[in-house]
């Protein structure tokens, strides 16, 4: 299985009593592991980006749920530790429905240990042992999707990407570049073109810094540039990740998703969506149900640490919405669902595999 062991890094990791994040801000000029002492931390780790993707927030509030409850030997002070940090990590970061996800997981096998006996301690350790299952799982998901995507491209194939869909975005190898690493491990001549992804540059900062590790050539542009490549005739597919993903197929993922939909649908390019099924989330009916995380205007605002646009105001929403009917088809670990819809995202759901 491809795992992020190969690639030569975690994006975090539970090691010697504490969560260790690899700073994603300071990236590329450092590779630093912070060890955040309690939730308070990881709250204000997670508000800053210093671990992101939706993925990998999932894993992250998973041994959050840990940190939340640790050290705690009091029944009834543990299940209310419990009970509030859940709303405080999912309340960090609103669009990534895989840090619910997480979270929910360890709340809920949480809620049925104290219901068990009357030994913290021990809750503790066993809550440990489900954030490690859920890190495994995800690690095992991306895996699958790589394998899923891989099939779809051709051989040698041009991938434009947007933001960072990779291992520094997951507990694995990356959803969007979980296709990109499989198909270079089937054989394949892959090329990448990274939108730099303004305004935090994901792209330029972690996606090049990932791929450039792995041996893969990548070419960082500027988001704007993405409509001139395709028109070039300079990209096979558009394959991008998801921070939730609604019933009706509508996908959110970073700003500046939506714009690259609209081009590659105009250029004949296949626009794929690579993210698992932990990121559907059947209770959004549709797009518009999912809420958009508005980031401060200074992320906008500032340029090389000097105000850009002295006197003006900025918008800075995190993510933009893809209509489902952009999309030409969503790869995730249970197989290729072309042309997702309500219908067919919820077979897909339910386990009937549409690949
Ligand atoms: O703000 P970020 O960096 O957390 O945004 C991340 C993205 O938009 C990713 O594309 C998405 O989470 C999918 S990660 C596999």
């Amino acid at each position: 299985m491809l795992d992020q062991a190969s690639l030569g890094f975690a994006t975090l990791r539970w090691r010697d009593g504490g969560l260790e994040l690899l700073d994603q801000t300071a990236l590329p000029a450092e590779e630093r592991y912070l060890r955040p002492a309690g939730l308070p931390e990881l709250v204000a780790a997670i508000r800053r980006l210093a671990v992101r993707g939706a993925p990998a927030l999932g894993c992250a509030g998973a041994y959050g749920m840990v940190l939340a409850v640790a050290g705690e030997d009091d029944p009834v002070r543990w299940r209310r530790r419990l009970e509030t940090g859940a709303e405080e990590l999912i309340a960090a970061r609103p669009t990534a429905v895989n840090l619910a996800v997480g979270v929910g997981r360890l709340l809920a096998a949480g809620r049925r240990l104290a219901g068990d006996g009357a030994d913290p301690r021990r809750w503790t350790q066993a809550l440990l042992a489900e954030a490690r299952a859920f890190h495994a799982e995800d690690e095992a998901l991306c895996a699958e999707i790589g394998r899923n995507g891989a099939e779809l491209l051709p051989d040698p194939v041009r991938i434009l990407t947007h933001c960072n869909a990779g291992a520094l975005a997951t507990g694995g190898i990356g959803t969007a570049l979980g296709v990109v690493y499989a198909a270079r491990a089937a054989g394949r001549t892959v090329r990448v073109l990274a939108d730099e992804t303004r305004p935090l540059l994901q792209g330029a900062r972690l996606t090049a810094w990932e791929l450039t590790r792995a041996g893969i050539p990548v070419t960082v542009q500027a988001d704007g540039a993405a409509g001139s490549a395709l028109a070039a005739g300079e990209v096979d597919a558009v394959i991008v990740g998801a921070d939730r993903i609604a019933a009706n197929g509508d996908v959110a993922n970073k700003v500046g998703t939506y714009p690259l939909a609209v081009l590659a649908r105009e250029h004949g390019v296949p626009f794929y969506v690579a993210a698992p099924t932990t990121t559907i989330d059947l209770d959004c009916p549709d797009g518009s149900a999912i809420p958009i995380e508005q980031r401060p205007e200074e992320e906008v605002l500032a340029f090389a640490g000097a105000a850009a646009a002295p006197g003006a105001r900025a918008r800075n929403p995190a993510f933009d919405l893809t209509p489902a009917a952009l999309v030409t088809a969503l790869v995730t670990e249970r197989g290729v669902l072309p042309a997702p819809d309500r219908t067919g995202l919820a077979a897909h759901c339910a386990g009937a595999s549409s690949g």
